[in-house]
């Protein structure tokens, strides 16, 4: 089949070159010059494990294009994939749809045959019925479904989550749009993915109740874990013995710092406008939300008691500084809310990520990248484990940590408390 990709960001690039992979003919559009001719020659604007190859293999063959022709790749496609941004409006909480609503307006002025305008970008719920009162007042010859069909692709294993989805939901109101995406995924399904299909609401809807529900299940481990501290219980165990009842399940049950990245914070936010605009009250994503904006806080105020109070010249260091590991993205990280804290009262910050010095964090004097663990964890008063990347899981701070009082804070809760006590270490992990 032949798509068209509108927007090269994470969605668009990613599902884009797995479509290709999958047999298609894909057209991946940016209006970002730059950033099309570097996808020519193989440069990826992310990180992502895998991508790279597989855009340099499909490329090659011919399966896969890159354009800032929108009108030329839209003429000869059959589907269309809307992949554009849909950020938090500023200084609200609603969805920001004039990029989708652009394009729309684009489209409708080549559909010349049946086509397919599919969104793969996170839209509130109503945005299909939008889209086909647009095109059908801009060209009402037009012969077009509006088909919703979200991602649920999670950084750092995106292609692996395409490949091998737990569910593929389409959501249209027709029959023959849907024939044709079951068509699309066909290879998908036959390996053992589910193919659901429901209205293009409802499936608007699964998007945001997804990541609503995932971040509740987040937070509420969390606060559980604030309870296991005031009880000397370790949180881990009460993750196991939750996550065995299959009703619960043990994913993304594991206590963290504040949750972050470029879906959770914003798609909650997302869901209360539309709850609000419809007249109903999501009170428990309410309570999410703000149970998360806390949570900085709260591991700040320990990071105090650590340091007793003293923050001043103290030396601290941040291992992982991004939202999670196996990603550069640093969108609502919640480094960025504690290492300007922490800078603003006169600690020294040094940081090391894996994916290089952050942008982010330029503009501060005191706040320091460093090129390895090693140097970054020396002579540091308090190490803070704030990502989760592998190259974390097996440091010897014993020989690499020359003053015997630092204190590490693991908020990934990755070393065993036990252990770490026997080699005369400090250490202090989350709800445990
Ligand atoms: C998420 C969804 O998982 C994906 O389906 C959607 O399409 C996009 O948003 P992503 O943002 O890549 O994916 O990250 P995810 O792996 O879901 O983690 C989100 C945040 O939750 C991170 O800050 C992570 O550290 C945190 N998290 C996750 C926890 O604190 N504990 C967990 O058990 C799991």
């Amino acid at each position: 089949m032949k798509l068209c990709m509108i927007g090269t960001g994470y969605v668009g690039l990613v599902s884009g070159v797995c479509f290709s992979d999958l047999g298609n003919n894909v057209t991946c559009v940016d209006i970002d010059k730059k950033k099309i001719e570097n996808l020519k020659k193989g440069i990826i604007p992310i990180y992502e494990p895998g991508l790279e190859e597989l855009v340099i293999k499909n490329y090659k063959n011919k399966r896969l294009n890159f354009s800032t022709n929108l009108k030329e790749s839209i003429l000869k496609s059959d589907i269309i994939f809307i992949c554009v941004g849909t950020p938090t409006k500023k200084g609200g909480s609603a969805a920001d749809l004039s990029q989708v609503f652009n394009v729309t307006k684009e489209i409708s002025k080549y559909i010349n045959k049946y086509k397919i305008i599919t969104t793969k970008s996170t839209v509130p719920i109503t945005t299909g019925d939008e889209i086909e009162k647009i095109i059908s007042k801009k060209n009402n010859k037009a012969k077009f479904s509006v088909v919703s069909n979200p991602e649920f692709l999670r950084e750092g294993e995106a292609i692996r989550d395409f490949i091998y989805p737990d569910r593929i939901v389409v959501g249209t109101n027709d029959v023959k749009s849907n024939k044709i995406l079951k068509s699309l995924y066909a290879p998908l399904i036959s390996k053992g993915s589910q193919y659901i299909h429901v209205s293009r609401r409802a499936s608007e809807l699964v998007k945001y109740a997804s990541n609503a529900f995932l971040a509740t299940k987040i937070t509420f481990i969390n606060e559980i874990a604030n309870l296991c501290e005031k009880l000397s219980v370790n949180v881990e165990d009460i993750s196991i013995g939750m996550g065995l009842d299959k009703r619960i399940g043990s994913r993304f049950l594991r206590a963290g710092p504040a949750y972050g990245g470029s879906c959770f914070p914003k798609d909650t936010k997302a869901i209360i406008t539309t709850s609000d605009k419809f007249k109903t009250d999501l009170s428990v994503v309410k309570a999410v939300i703000k149970s998360n904006e806390n949570r900085s806080k709260l591991l700040l105020n320990r990071v105090h008691f650590f340091l007793k109070n003293k923050i001043k010249n103290k030396i601290i260091c941040f291992l992982g500084v991004t939202f999670k590991a196996n990603t550069d993205d640093m969108r609502d990280s919640s480094s960025l809310t504690m290492i300007p804290y922490l800078n603003k009262k006169g600690a020294i910050i040094k940081y090391f990520d894996p994916t290089g010095v952050k942008k982010d964090f330029v503009k501060y004097k005191n706040v320091l990248f460093s090129k390895n663990i090693k140097s970054a964890v020396d002579k540091a008063d308090l190490i803070i484990i704030h990502t989760e990347w592998n190259e974390f899981k097996s440091i010897n701070f014993r020989s690499l940590i020359k003053n015997k009082k630092t204190i590490i804070f693991d908020m990934r809760n990755i070393y065993s408390p036990l252990k770490m006590k026997q080699q005369g270490l400090k250490y202090f992990g989350l709800g445990r």
